[in-house]
């Protein structure tokens, strides 16, 4: 047990001189916590860079659960950055189906050709270069480095998010994540960032699953936007179309969708702008 209460905890560490006691109290916290109710996740056992980059990238906007489904069998389909490099972008987009948010499964397929052309197959250990690969932003380098490589890096995300408010900051409202990050770095366990921050996140999952989520009081709190009738879905309705049975026009597209031609031609022109489709004599196809 810890000398200081939660309280002190909270008010010594929010002190840059804080006591080295106190932050391995705060540690000890989520470390006990996590050994009682850490997740088995399949990501999660001695992960190869490949399964973390992977996997970090279907974590971004896909609950865990729906994650924990797909994730052996896209490995299975596409077992190294090789094998994603070597197949079409409409394969990836196909594997993808169920995850939502397909730019993704673009993204991964071109890092993975940018992986195996630049970097010989295995995947860069160095920040810039993880972050200059598309669809990884700051955090997500730093996510996929902490998993993949154990380095010691600083980052929030959803979960790490609501512990580091729920600690430091409780009560507050729009605590922005440049006041979070400095408690995220001086609190971080050097020894073992990829636990760490393991343990983190499982802390955070439980909190939501016992307070109102306190990333609400965030401000990069941003709910999700509405799905029914969105663009995104109708967007996702060709692709999950073109996936199922092949070839569509746009009197096709505009059907499925109980949309006009002119609505479908534009969904159509922007999927086959960004890389998703291509024309086929008068119809579309996966790319
Ligand atoms: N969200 C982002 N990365 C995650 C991870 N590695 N495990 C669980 N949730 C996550």
């Amino acid at each position: 047990m810890s000398r200081y209460t939660h309280e002190e905890l909270s008010g010594l560490i929010r002190d840059a001189h804080a006591p080295q006691d106190a932050k391995a109290a705060f540690r000890r916290i989520i470390y006990d916590h996590y050994k009682k109710h850490g997740r088995a996740l399949p990501w999660r056992n001695a992960p190869t860079p490949y399964e973390v980059f992977v996997s970090e990238i279907m974590l971004q906007q896909t609950q865990v659960e729906r994650v924990v489904n797909k994730f052996p069998t896209f490995l299975a389909r596409f077992p190294d950055f090789r094998a994603l490099a070597d197949s079409t972008a409409g394969e990836v987009v196909a594997a993808w189906q169920g995850m939502g948010y397909n730019r993704r499964a673009l993204s991964l397929h071109r890092a993975a050709k940018i992986i195996v052309e630049k970097h010989g197959g295995a995947l860069p250990i160095h920040i810039e270069e993880l972050e200059a690969l598309p669809g990884i932003g700051k955090a997500t380098a730093r996510s996929i480095a902490a998993f993949a490589f154990n380095e010691p890096v600083v980052f929030i995300e959803t979960n790490i998010r609501s512990v580091f408010i729920h600690f430091f900051f409780p009560g507050a409202e729009n605590v922005p994540d440049a006041e979070i990050l400095p408690l995220v770095e001086r609190t971080l366990d050097r020894k073992n960032p990829s636990r760490w921050y393991n343990a983190l996140m499982d802390y955070g999952v439980m909190l939501k699953k016992e307070n109102a989520n306190p990333s609400r009081k965030s401000a990069a709190y941003r709910p999700q936007a509405p799905f029914k009738n969105s663009r995104r879905q109708k967007r996702g309705r060709i692709l999950a179309r073109l996936v199922e049975s092949g070839p569509l026009g746009i009197a096709g597209a505009a059907a499925l969708l109980g949309v006009d031609i002119e609505t479908a031609g534009g969904l159509l022109d922007e999927l086959e702008r960004e890389g998703f489709i291509r024309k086929k004599g008068r119809a579309y196809v996966l790319s």
